[in-house]
């Protein structure tokens, strides 16, 4: 297979799971789940977070190499790549540093309030991680569009 089409492959199944996972959390799996008692719903959230998480890991990593490679592979680098691959970079690169900051600081307070048993500041955390997960799914949506389509426009 060749080169550009296996980074482009790998490029797009990364966005996927990153955006999808995150559509699936937000949409799907918080708005079923909100019945349940606090105790174990957070539990439950500490749970999916921990799996999910080591997923967005890899995946912001596959994008990164997989779309820095395509810029100077198939683009012979940054001065001839169009506008939506540089719109694309900018909100890549939020996305990546929203993530980063939301598993440093609110997602470890997470981790140590459920691991504490402390209910009420494992919700507070859990609130702050949900606005940074709908905040990059927005983002992802946009990065996604333009990464689909602006070959077409820009
Ligand atoms: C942050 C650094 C990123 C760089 C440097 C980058 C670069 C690229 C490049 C060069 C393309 C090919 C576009 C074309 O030929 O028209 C592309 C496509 C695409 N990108 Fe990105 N990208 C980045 C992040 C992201 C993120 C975070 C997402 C979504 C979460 C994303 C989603 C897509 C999609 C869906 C495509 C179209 C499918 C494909 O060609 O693989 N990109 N990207």
């Amino acid at each position: 297979m060749q080169f550009s089409s296996l980074m482009s492959i790998l490029h797009a199944i990364s966005a996927i799971i990153w955006v999808g996972g995150m559509f699936f959390a937000h949409m799907v799996l918080r708005p079923s789940i909100n019945h349940i008692d606090p105790p174990q719903r957070l539990k439950m959230w500490a749970e999916v977070f921990r799996r999910f998480f080591a997923w967005v890991w890899l995946s912001l990593v596959v994008l990164l190499v997989t779309g820095y490679a395509s810029i100077f592979v198939d683009y012979g680098g940054f001065m001839s790549a169009s506008i939506h691959i540089h719109l694309m970079q900018g909100t890549g690169l939020v996305m990546v540093a929203l993530f980063v900051f939301m598993f440093t600081i609110p997602y470890a307070k997470f981790r140590r309030a459920i691991a504490a048993k402390d209910w009420p500041q494992a919700a507070g955390h859990q609130a702050i991680i949900r606005r940074v997960v709908l905040t990059n799914l927005i983002l992802g949506l946009i990065t996604s569009m333009l990464g689909a389509s602006g070959r077409f426009w820009a």
